[in-house]
């Protein structure tokens, strides 16, 4: 602590010195005899009280105490003024520009020295409320960089999740196409070897015709091949391939038509949902394709029971209402799977609308929730799974799309060894800031 005492006169610097000496005031003192030099040492030294006299020659006090408070920097340094009865108009002046407390001249001890102290007691309670202040600062600041990497880790999360998710599938995505890419290649196979057979059969017809075209009409000729035609037609069972042809056909489109849509929703799917535009969908349409997706996933183990009833449509991101479904159907395939269960599991998706709401809920009749996790699930990384199954980010990102991004709900029920129950509401309108 430094109190800097300027006054003209060195007699009264002397006995202020003095008296702050013997009272074991804990302080540097430093001292002058005119404002120009008081302002120079307080430049260049660490200065917390100053003692200032008003009348001084050149400039005065109260000039010296304006030209202080100009700077920021001297801000909270304590000013105590130096005055004589007659300064009292001067007094009043002081306190206008910023002085904190005076010291009467001549010099009272007790008064002197109770306001010295004061103003080193402010002086102290500045300093340390300026050092907590800074480790606040710095906490803060620290904070903020922790959020931002936070933030960061967060997005990256989100976007691993929906990767995972994909690659998760791809394997089933491959499977579901594999089987009807199965049976359109067998079937073409089958059809090539069913027109070699026509062939022969044409060029039988080819003949006879060429025979009746030239004109030497034999009728034993004739009859013989018309006898051959027949029975080559018997042989190669012209009748049933040309049946079994047709539907071989209608089987290849049907599982032409089972691939486009595989592909067409992982499609959908995969793209970058920024570019995705809001828009108006059935959301039946969007569950069928998502399950369309993960149908690898459940169909060997797990029943699907659909109960949809007719519905608006909803103003949504298709990918994103896709990606929450797929989340909430894939945790209680999981679920049920991980009972290891000898029966099929169940899991039942309700579609209804209810005033301005379209509802969705999705039942498993799996192993259920414990109730000391219930109100976790949808905190970020919350996982009950180990780390290839899961990041614990998917009921977390479908609370941000529902909740946040649709103006929704979603909420949970649950009886531990019997059912959990999905539930999510969506409002059927736009929402206003959308
Ligand atoms: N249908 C369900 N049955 C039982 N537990 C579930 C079900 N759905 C979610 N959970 C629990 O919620 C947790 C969080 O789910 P989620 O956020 O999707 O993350 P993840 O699937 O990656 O674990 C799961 O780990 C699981 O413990
Ligand atoms: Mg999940």
């Amino acid at each position: 602590m430094k109190i800097l005492i300027i006054d003209d006169s060195k007699l009264v610097i002397e006995y202020a010195k003095s008296i702050l000496l013997e009272n074991n005031i804990n302080c540097d003192i430093v001292t002058c005899n005119n404002g120009e030099d008081g302002l120079r040492i307080l430049e260049n030294e660490e200065i917390d009280v100053i003692i200032l006299d008003i009348v001084m020659p050149n400039i005065s006090g109260i000039e010296v105490l304006k030209r202080i408070r100009l700077n920021k920097k001297y801000d909270d340094v304590q000013i105590l003024m130096f005055t004589s009865l007659q300064d009292k108009e001067f007094l009043k002046i002081s306190f206008e520009y910023g002085a904190t407390d005076f010291v009467r001249k001549p010099i009272e001890v007790i008064e002197f020295i109770s306001r010295v102290k004061a103003a080193i007691r402010v002086r102290n309670y500045q300093l340390s409320l300026r050092e907590a202040l800074s480790i606040l600062e710095d906490r803060n600041s620290q904070l903020v960089e922790l959020n931002k990497q936070l933030k960061e880790a967060q997005d990256y999360m989100v976007q691993k999740e929906k990767l995972a998710a994909i690659g998760q599938l791809a394997a089933g995505v491959a499977h579901e196409i594999n089987n009807p890419l199965g049976y359109v290649s067998s079937n073409t196979e089958t059809l090539s070897k069913y027109i070699v057979k026509y062939k022969s059969i044409i060029k039988e017809y080819r003949r006879l015709i060429e025979i009746i075209e030239k004109n030497n009409l034999n009728f034993d000729e004739i009859m013989e091949i018309i006898k051959n035609i027949k029975k080559l037609e018997n042989k190669l069972h012209i009748n049933f391939i040309s049946e079994d042809g047709e539907m071989l056909i209608n089987d290849s489109f049907e599982g032409i038509e089972r691939i486009t849509k595989i592909v067409h929703s992982l499609k959908n799917f995969a793209r970058d949902e920024k570019n995705d535009e809001y828009d108006n969908y059935d959301l039946t349409d969007i569950i069928e394709e998502t399950l369309l997706l993960i149908k690898n996933e459940y169909k060997y183990s797990i029943d699907i029971e659909k109960d949809f009833q007719i519905t608006s449509q909803i103003f949504c991101n298709r990918i994103q209402i896709s990606q929450v479904i797929m989340n909430i159907i894939i945790n209680a395939v999981q679920a049920i799977k991980s009972q290891n269960r000898n029966d099929r599991g169940l899991i039942r998706i309700k579609v209804y609308q209810q005033e301005g709401y379209v509802i969705c809920e999705i039942k498993d009749n799996g192993p259920g929730i414990e109730k000391q996790n219930i109100n976790k699930i949808f905190n970020p990384f919350f996982t009950t799974k180990n780390i290839s199954q899961g990041t614990g980010l998917g009921l977390n990102i479908a609370y941000d799309i529902i909740v946040n991004k649709h103006g929704g709900d979603i909420f949970v029920e649950s009886e531990l060894g019997k059912y959990t129950i999905f539930t999510i509401v969506l409002p059927i309108k736009k929402l206003e800031n959308n």
